[in-house]
């Protein structure tokens, strides 16, 4: 695994320098679904503004991670979380951490404005006071002249900025994004990796983000993480090294290319281990 760039607690034999302490700590994380292993002992680290991107097999635990750290799934016990430098269940630290999960879960029956507000209404936000704040947020998110809309009546991409925003406007410095654009067309998502990059530096959030594709995984993140066939840990840590802003065109530059090489390879030896065991659990017995 490569050097991480961001140190995880414990002890030292380094030389003592200032260095931040990581938003999130996970350590020996573990979780079981009955026979299932969806984690086994996976360790990562987030730094404070950090944009950091997930990739791996599908099934490999990736949503799990993410439940667990939305404080939705504990995980099994002697795994090691802490958040903001203390340690903690992940109980607490439900509405801690803004989700964006998998599905956009917009509500049909709740127009633009109103799926938006959704988590600060939760919070206890006065239906008003959400509003007037979701309407200002709306132009950024290219919704302006949406707001009185009906899911059913937008693109997929705009359900998914809807639900990006919902996101956005429940304030915490941690967001999860689990695959945000996978049901986007190539364009489209290109426009939404660039508008995503300008938000988060805008915001100065700190972004953990699923994908399946490489390129998205590089071009957005300052660290990918690939994870394992199931039981899922991180296999491979790997530095993206790119200036930012990012570009469109350097996704061609040399590095790039070699950064997507080193990528592929690791995540292909891990699809071709979970596609070989989901071909031994189909052979008679
Ligand atoms: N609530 C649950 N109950 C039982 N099994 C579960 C549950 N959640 C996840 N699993 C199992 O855990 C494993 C990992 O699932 P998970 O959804 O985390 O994978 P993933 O990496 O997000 O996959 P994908 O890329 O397809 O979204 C799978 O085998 C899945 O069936
Ligand atoms: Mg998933």
């Amino acid at each position: 695994m490569q050097a991480a760039r961001l140190p995880n607690p414990g002890p030292t034999t380094e030389a003592p320098q200032a260095r931040p302490e990581p938003l999130l700590y996970l350590g020996a994380l573990n979780k079981t679904f009955g026979p299932v292993a969806a984690l086994s002992g996976l360790q990562a680290s987030v730094g404070p503004g950090e944009f950091v991107t997930v990739v791996g097999p599908s099934g490999c635990g990736k949503s799990t991670l993410f439940n667990i750290v939305a404080g939705l799934e504990e995980p099994d016990a002697g795994g090691i979380l802490r958040f903001e430098g203390k340690s903690c269940h992940a109980a607490d630290l439900l509405g801690r951490v803004s989700f964006m999960p998998q599905r956009d879960l917009l509500f049909p029956w709740r127009n633009v404005v109103d799926n938006a507000i959704l988590a600060l209404e939760v919070e206890g936000m006065p239906r008003d006071q959400a509003r007037a704040k979701a309407l200002k947020m709306l132009p950024e998110f290219g919704l302006a002249g949406f707001e009185k809309q009906y899911p059913n009546q937008l693109s997929g991409g705009m359900r998914q900025r809807v639900a990006l925003m919902r996101t956005f406007l429940f304030e915490r410095d941690l967001m999860l994004l689990d695959e945000p654009f996978g049901a986007l067309d190539a364009l489209t998502r290109a426009m939404m990796q660039r508008w995503l990059l300008d938000v988060w530096q805008k915001y100065r959030r700190t972004i953990l983000f699923i994908t399946h594709d490489v390129d998205e995984a590089i071009f957005l993140g300052d660290r990918v993480l690939v994870m394992t066939a199931r039981p899922g840990s991180v296999k491979l840590e790997q530095v993206v090294d790119l200036p930012r802003p990012r570009r469109p065109e350097i996704v061609t530059s040399p590095e790039f290319v070699r950064l997507k090489r080193t990528l592929l390879d690791a995540i292909e030896e891990e699809s071709m281990k979970s596609f070989q065991s989901s071909i031994a659990q189909e052979k008679p017995q």
